[in-house]
């Protein structure tokens, strides 16, 4: 006997989407697998890494801990929704110049949080940025590349140009 699910309605990076899944599925694997954005990445699964991030109606959520039904009618922003007509997000692009991503399993939930947080505070502190990204653990860069690229990022969309990369960076 088939199982009929109900129709879950999300918008997703700008696009009206539709999934018929269980409602109690994790918006990650809907992501991931019904959706095919595999961006959103899965660290711990638990709610304590943060590499799931995503935005949904513009606040950070771990989708690890999301039942899709509970995104039923939201929008939902994931790291392929950041770049605009073909062009790399400043944030994209400063983690790239300035080294804040390595493996990559941290690197789509640092710029979701790092999304949000530029988008509240343009211009913030390191220790702003400690404590905004501080729901996302990395393992490999050991997080100062991370903060710098952040800086970068919000230096250059404030003066619309590129910055000087840090004497210690690659
Ligand atoms: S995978 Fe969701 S918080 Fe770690
Ligand atoms: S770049 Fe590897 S976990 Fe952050």
């Amino acid at each position: 006997m088939s199982t009929h699910w109900p129709t879950i309605r999300i918008k997703v990076n700008g696009e009206n989407r539709e999934v018929n899944v269980p409602p109690m599925k994790r918006l990650l694997d809907v992501l991931r697998e019904d959706l095919q954005l595999t961006g959103t990445k899965e660290g711990c699964g638990e709610g304590e890494c943060g590499s799931c991030s995503v935005r949904m109606d513009g606040e950070l959520v771990n989708s690890c801990l999301v039942p899709v039904l509970q995104a039923q009618g939201s929008c939902i922003q994931t790291v392929e929704g950041l770049a605009m007509d073909g062009a790399l997000h400043p944030l994209q692009r400063a983690f790239l110049d300035w080294g804040g991503a390595q493996c990559g399993i941290c690197t789509p939930g640092m710029l979701m949080a790092a999304s949000q947080l530029l988008e509240r505070n343009p211009h913030p502190t390191i220790a702003e940025i400690r404590e905004g990204l501080a729901g996302n653990l990395c393992r490999c860069t050991g997080f100062m590349r991370i903060f710098e690229s952040v800086i970068a990022a919000a230096t250059q969309s404030a003066e619309g140009r590129q910055t000087e990369r840090p004497t210690h960076a690659r």
